[in-house]
């Protein structure tokens, strides 16, 4: 790393560095996307700390600002490139600063986003986080610019042990592997994430212990696909995911425990298992089904039949009586009729899911799907969607208004957005019950009293639901 003056000669504090002392200097990073890039963003920041980088909110003051993309559909594509526009003038006042692209679009378009952007210095995939010091280096040293797009090798894939920040949060993620070997014919992740490794799962445990060291209490282990965890390590000590959830499970002072995503194919009995016999795993389950006909799944590739999944549904459900379920849906997929679509919505009466996302399909380049002709036209995907989204909403008010008169628990994670707004003399908090629902409720006596309550479970009964969020009171 290249350390020119320090243009105000001052620390953190506003005390003058001592002679030799790098440069402070702050990066702005934008995050798209999906959980896996706000990890990322986490891990960019990891590394450039020690390089005496601050993290700054504000764009103007930046000496790096990089903007971590997401590539699954045409429209964070699209916003990611307006955002780039925005940002542009910042170089006309400061010579210094680096505009960088990193994530999936970075990934897919590697050198063409340096031609189409010319004021553009530097391009860098996911696997190639743990190097930015030295392609900084690059950026600054040598004034060049550099896209830094190849895969490693899966055996010689190194994840960066997460130490825990200063302050952790409640709840926090951790990786426990990167990308995805499935073949989802509509899916750009396996091109911008690679061959899936896992992470150790020793270092998983440290991991966690850490965090809960620290005072987290949830933890939510992340992947593409987790629960193919492990079966890229070799070795007869290699748990499968189900065996790693009930290591993580044994960690004393975890209080909750939950994972995404899955693919429903590896949905099997022994992790179904889990969601009954482990304490800390919540009763929560995001299992992506897209479509519910059996002709749209086999041109997605999705490997298995409405049928088989409905099969594991009613599996889970018995296993596991108040499991939350959640779901992603794709309408206007090449070739979808409206039939198809109609069993999609049979679906989604039928699971009568908690929550769902749902997209109108976007045709990405370089997969199967897009060598089938992207056949719906806009207007109609528009109204698939509007279709699955009013009958979801429905379904999801019914779901929340049973909540109605229920006492649950809640882990507290701190004040609710309300209370930034000022809520009379009480303070609002927010939590999750275990079921992944965002539920506030005010607590008595002023902010000494509100700020104890972060990380506690706090048993809460509900007065009123609305569409996203309970209300309740202390029970
Ligand atoms: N296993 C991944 C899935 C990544 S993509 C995960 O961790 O969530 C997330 C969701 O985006 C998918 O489940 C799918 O519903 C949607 N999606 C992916 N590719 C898409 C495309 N080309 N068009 C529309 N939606 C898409
Ligand atoms: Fe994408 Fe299918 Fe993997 S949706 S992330 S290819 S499981």
């Amino acid at each position: 790393m290249t350390t020119t003056t320090n243009l105000f000669q001052t620390g953190p504090g506003g005390e003058p560095l001592a002679a030799g002392t790098p440069r402070r200097r702050f990066v702005h990073v934008q995050t798209f996307g999906c959980q896996m890039n706000v990890n990322d963003t986490d891990r960019i920041l990891q590394v450039l700390t020690p390089f005496g980088y601050a993290a700054t909110d504000d764009p103007a003051q930046a000496d790096l600002i990089l903007l971590n993309t997401c590539s699954v559909r045409d429209k964070a594509e699209q916003k990611m490139m307006s955002q780039l526009g925005r940002l542009a003038p910042l170089k006309e006042y400061n010579d210094d600063l680096v505009l960088g692209v990193a994530g999936c679009v970075a990934q897919q378009e590697g050198e063409r986003l340096l031609q189409k952007v010319p004021y553009l210095d530097l391009v860098f995939g996911p696997d190639h986080v743990g190097d930015l010091p030295s392609l900084l280096d690059r950026v600054r040293g040598s004034k060049e610019r550099v896209s830094e797009t190849t895969f490693f090798k899966r055996k010689d894939y190194a994840f960066i042990e997460a130490e825990p920040p200063a302050e952790v949060r409640v709840s926090e993620f951790v990786t426990i592997m990167k990308g995805c070997d499935k073949v989802c014919s509509f899916c750009i992740v396996p091109f911008t994430r690679g061959r899936e490794v896992s992470k150790d799962a020793d270092m998983v445990v440290r991991e966690v212990e850490r965090l809960v060291a620290a005072g987290t209490r949830e933890v939510t282990l992340l992947g593409q696909n987790v629960n193919s965890y492990g079966k890229d390590l070799r070795g007869d000590r290699v748990p499968t995911f189900a065996q790693l959830l009930r290591r993580v499970d044994a960690i004393p002072g975890l209080e909750r425990l939950r994972f995404t995503t899955s693919h429903p194919m590896d949905a099997i009995d022994d992790l179904i298992a889990c969601f009954s016999d482990l304490r800390t795993l919540c009763e929560y389950f995001h299992l992506p089904v897209q479509s519910g006909s059996d002709r749209v799944l086999r041109a997605m590739r999705r490997s298995y039949t409405r049928e088989g999944y409905l099969e594991k549904v009613a599996k889970l459900r018995a296993r596991c009586p108040g499991i939350a379920l959640s779901t992603d849906i794709i309408v206007g997929f090449p070739g979808e009729t409206d039939e198809e679509l109609e069993e999609t919505l049979s679906l989604l009466a039928e699971v009568r899911y908690d929550s769902i996302f749902a997209f109108k399909y976007s045709e990405r380049p370089g997969t199967k799907a897009a060598e089938m002709e992207d056949s719906v036209p806009e207007e109609v995907k528009r109204e698939r969607l509007a279709r699955v989204l009013a009958l979801q909403d429905e379904v999801t008010r019914a779901r929340m208004k049973a909540y109605e008169g229920e006492t649950l628990e809640v882990l507290v994670e701190g004040p609710s957005r309300m209370a930034s707004k000022g809520v009379a003399d009480r303070w609002q908090m927010m939590g999750r019950t275990r079921t992944n629902i965002i539920v506030n409720f005010p607590v008595p006596m002023g902010e000494f009293w509100a700020k104890r309550w972060i990380g506690q479970l706090a048993t809460v009964t509900v007065e009123e639901a609305k569409s996203n969020s309970l209300f309740g009171r202390l029970a």
